[in-house]
């Protein structure tokens, strides 16, 4: 099949291009940099220059492929509203480019926020509605298009899909404990965070793509739910540094925009994902990945 994939150079989207590749895929990757063109061609994957902000260049790329992932993201934490405007305008873009072809629509999605105070399942459909709603409400707007004949995909990432090599959020977490000298949790620390090792969310995602039903929503969960406080234990003892409680009043302060995400409880389980696609993650686990040294040197997300 020839797959078009957004976000093809990323964290994820490299690790997916790989495994679509040795499927037997033939996958564009979008660029928006020599850099990022170079990067895909090195890899054996073609290339089109583009940009979330030139829809164009997303409408030619679904229309000329007979599947489309998407996984690329501005990331803006600064400006999570541009962010998910973007966002919503690219899945938009897809969908109607895709409308009344049956084609294969896989997008990525989180399961952050789906519920509160257990963990979420398949189930649980997305509360976020609309352009101005976590993540620009994509998930539910990818999902309408099922009825309009395209066969979309959600692809939930655990809130850390994680690695040697990761720059986003336990980068981030482990760069202020650096910066701070101490590995700080949230209040108690007991909130959770689900994890998955980044070779196995790619291995998911060429899975789903290959054998997901239209309409499901997969969730690329290994662990479903590591408490903050053991997190932190793990980023003090590889980087050296003392653990300590951060109150709530006071994680905004200390921990910058990942505060917000640190202090929430984002569980979430997996069981039907592996039913239905006979998904059995292998990778590492989050602290096998910090105590190997992960994230001792890791560069952290831009705010
Ligand atoms: N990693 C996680 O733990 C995690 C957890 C939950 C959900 N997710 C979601 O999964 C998806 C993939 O995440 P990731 O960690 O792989 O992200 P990432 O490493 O930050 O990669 C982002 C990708 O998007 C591309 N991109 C950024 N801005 C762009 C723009 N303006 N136009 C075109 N492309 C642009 C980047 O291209 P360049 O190479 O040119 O920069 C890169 O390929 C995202 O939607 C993310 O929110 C990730």
């Amino acid at each position: 099949m020839h797959v078009f994939v957004t976000g093809a150079t990323g964290w994820i989207g490299s690790a997916t291009v790989d495994e679509l590749l040795a499927a037997g895929h033939e996958v564009t990757g979008l660029a928006r940099s020599d850099a990022s063109a170079a990067a895909l061609q090195a890899n054996g994957a073609h290339v089109r220059r583009g940009d979330l902000d030139d829809l164009a260049s997303i409408k030619a790329g679904a229309e000329d492929a007979e599947a489309v992932i998407h996984l690329a993201n501005k990331h803006d934490f600064a400006n999570m509203a541009a962010s998910a405007a973007a966002e919503r305008a690219a899945v938009q873009t897809i969908g109607d480019a895709l409308a009344g072809t049956g084609r294969p629509f896989l997008l990525a999605s989180g399961v952050a926020g789906l519920t509160q105070g257990r963990p979420a399942t398949e189930d649980d459909a997305s509360p976020f509605h609309g352009p101005d709603s976590a993540r620009g409400g994509s998930e539910n707007l990818a999902l309408d298009f099922v009825d309009r004949g395209v066969h979309t995909v959600s692809l939930r990432f655990a809130p850390t899909v994680h690695g040697a090599g990761d720059h986003g959020f336990i980068a981030t977490i482990a760069a202020v404990a650096r910066e701070k000298g101490v590995s700080g949790y949230p209040g108690e620390g007991t909130n959770r965070w689900a994890a998955v090792h980044r070779s196995d969310a790619a291995r998911l995602v060429a899975l789903g793509l290959a054998k997901a039903p239209a309409g499901a929503r997969l969730h690329a969960v290994a662990e479903q739910g590591i408490p903050s406080r053991d997190i932190a234990a793990a980023i003090g003892r590889a980087l050296g540094l003392p653990v300590a409680s951060i109150a709530l009043d006071d994680v905004q302060d200390h921990f910058g925009w990942i505060g917000m995400f640190f202090s929430m409880d984002l569980a979430g389980t997996s069981d039907r994902t592996r039913e239905l696609l006979g998904w059995a993650p292998t990778g590492s686990t989050l602290i096998e990945d910090i105590d190997a040294g992960a994230y001792s040197a890791g560069t952290p997300m831009p705010a």
